[in-house]
C-alpha cells in the first residue's frame, strides 16, 4: 500500500500542504501577470461544490476586470483602510506582534485596484438574524474553496471584507440590486513564488473540548472517554476591558484565587524568590466538611504579563498543572485559566483508576467542580480589574 495515500485515495502530503499553506497573500501578488477568465471559471466551478443550506442555488460571483471600475473600488477600499495605513506608521520597526499583518494589509490598501481581477462572492438574500441557514453560512464555505482552488493553481488572494463597510457605494458602482448580500471581494493574481508556510496556530488539544465546554485532553483518548493517562483538563476564559498589565498584577498574586475559589484557602511563598521559574509556594485547600490539604507548588513558567504556570508536588510528575495565560484581545485582555490533572500526587487519579468503568464519570464530576471554582476565579479577576481605572498601554 502507498503510505502517502489516505484511505480515500488522496495524496495526503499534497492535500495537507494545500490546507496548511493557503495564506492571505498581499505583498506577493503578481500584478504584472494576467489572469485569464478560464482559470477564474475553473475556480468558481470548484468553489460551487461547497454546501449550501437546503441545497439552495443562490450564490453569485462578480468578476471585475475593467480598470476604471477597479480604481473606484480601490478608492473605497482605501477609505475603509485608512486605519491600516495609520497603524503601519505607528508599528513600523517596533517588532509588535501585529506589525507584519498590519504592514501587509496596508500594502493591499495601497494596491487593491492593481489586481488583474477582483472577484466578489455574493448571495441572493439579506441577513435577517433569524438564525436560519442560507445566507453568509452558505456563501462562506464556497468563498474558502475558491481560495483553495486558486492556491492549487498558483494563484493567491486575501479574504478581503472591508468593502462590506461600503455596500451602498459598491452596489451603485457595480449595478448590484437590492436583496443581494456581498460577502468578500478577492483581489486575485498569480503569486510571486509558490512557497508559503503554515501559520502558527493553537494546537487542537488547546482549543478542543470534550463533552463539556472547557473539558480538554492533552492526548487523544483510545476509546473516546476521559482517562487519567491522557491528561484530562479544564479551561475557563474571560475577556476583560483592562489591559494585560493590570490583569497581571492580580493573577500573579498567589493569594488571589483564595478570594474566589471554593477550595483554595490561601498560599504562602516558601522560596526567597517570589517570582520566576523555580520559585515555590505552599497552597492551602479545603473542601469544607470533607478534607483540608496542603500542596507544594513550583512555578514552572513565568513570562510577565503573559504566562504564570505552577505544578503541584513534583514538576516532572505533577499532581496537577495550573496555568494562567494572558493576551491582548481587542482593546482589553483575554485571560485563560487552565489546569491538567496529573497521573499521581493527587487525590483524583487513584479514585478515577480504582474502577476503569467509572474513570470517565469520576473525571467528569471532579472537573465540573474545578470548572465552577475556576469560573469564579476568572469572574472575580474581571470584577477587580474592570472596576478600577484602566492602566497601561
Ligand atoms: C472574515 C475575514 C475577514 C478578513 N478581512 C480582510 C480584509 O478586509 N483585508 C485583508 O487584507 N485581509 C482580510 N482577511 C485576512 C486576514 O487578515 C488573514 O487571514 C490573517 O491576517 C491571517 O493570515 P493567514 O490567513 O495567512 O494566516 C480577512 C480574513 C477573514 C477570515
Amino acid at each position: 500500500m502507498n503510505r502517502d495515500l489516505s484511505e480515500s485515495g488522496f495524496d495526503l502530503k499534497q492535500i495537507d500542504r494545500l490546507l496548511t499553506t493557503t495564506r492571505a497573500v498581499r505583498k506577493r501578488l503578481d500584478f504584472a501577470r494576467d489572469v485569464t477568465d478560464d482559470v477564474i471559471f475553473e475556480c468558481i466551478d470548484l468553489a460551487e461544490q461547497a454546501p449550501t443550506g437546503g441545497n439552495d442555488a443562490s450564490r453569485r460571483w462578480l468578476v471585475i476586470r475593467d480598470q476604471g471600475l477597479k480604481d473606484q473600488l480601490g478608492s473605497l477600499y482605501a477609505e475603509v483602510g485608512t486605519l491600516f495605513l495609520q497603524a503601519r506608521g505607528r508599528l513600523e520597526g517596533t517588532g509588535h506582534p501585529k506589525e507584519h499583518v498590519v504592514s501587509s494589509s496596508a500594502y493591499l490598501v495601497d494596491n487593491f485596484s492593481k489586481a488583474p481581477a477582483l472577484v466578489i462572492c455574493a448571495i441572493w438574500g439579506l441577513h435577517d438574524n433569524s438564525g436560519r441557514p442560507g445566507l453568509f453560512d452558505s456563501a462562506i464555505p464556497s468563498a474558502w474553496s475558491f481560495n483553495l482552488a486558486l492556491r492549487s493553481r498558483g494563484l493567491g488572494t486575501a479574504y478581503a471584507t472591508m468593502l462590506n463597510n461600503k455596500t451602498a457605494e459598491v452596489s451603485k458602482i457595480l449595478g448590484i440590486p437590492n436583496g443581494v448580500t456581498t460577502l468578500v471581494c478577492f483581489p486575485v493574481a498569480y503569486t510571486i513564488g509558490q512557497e508559503f508556510s503554515p501559520a502558527p496556530r493553537r494546537p487542537a488539544s488547546n482549543i478542543t473540548y470534550f463533552d463539556q465546554w472547557g473539558f480538554t485532553r492533552e492526548l487523544p483518548s483510545a476509546d473516546g472517554s476521559a482517562r487519567i493517562q491522557d491528561g484530562p483538563g479544564v479551561v475557563t476564559e474571560i475577556d476583560t476591558d483592562a489591559r494585560p498589565r493590570k490583569v497581571w498584577e492580580v493573577i500573579s498574586d498567589i493569594n488571589m484565587p483564595a478570594l474566589f475559589s471554593n477550595e483554595f484557602v490561601g498560599a504562602e511563598w516558601v522560596s526567597q524568590d517570589q517570582t520566576g521559574v523555580g520559585s515555590r509556594f505552599t497552597g492551602r485547600n479545603s473542601i469544607p466538611g470533607l478534607r483540608d490539604w496542603e500542596t507544594e507548588c513550583i512555578v514552572t513558567e513565568w513570562v510577565e504579563r503573559q504566562v504564570f504556570e505552577w505544578r503541584i508536588t513534583d514538576p516532572d510528575n505533577p499532581g496537577a498543572i495550573w496555568r494562567f495565560d494572558l493576551a491582548e484581545q481587542g482593546t482589553g485582555s483575554r485571560l485563560r485559566f487552565s489546569m491538567v490533572i496529573g497521573k499521581e500526587n493527587n487525590g483524583t487519579a487513584p479514585r478515577a483508576q480504582e474502577d476503569p468503568s467509572r474513570e470517565n464519570a469520576v473525571l467528569f464530576e471532579r472537573r465540573l467542580i474545578h470548572k465552577s471554582n475556576m469560573q469564579r476565579v476568572v469572574e472575580g479577576v474581571k470584577t477587580l480589574v474592570d472596576d478600577g481605572p484602566n492602566v497601561d498601554q
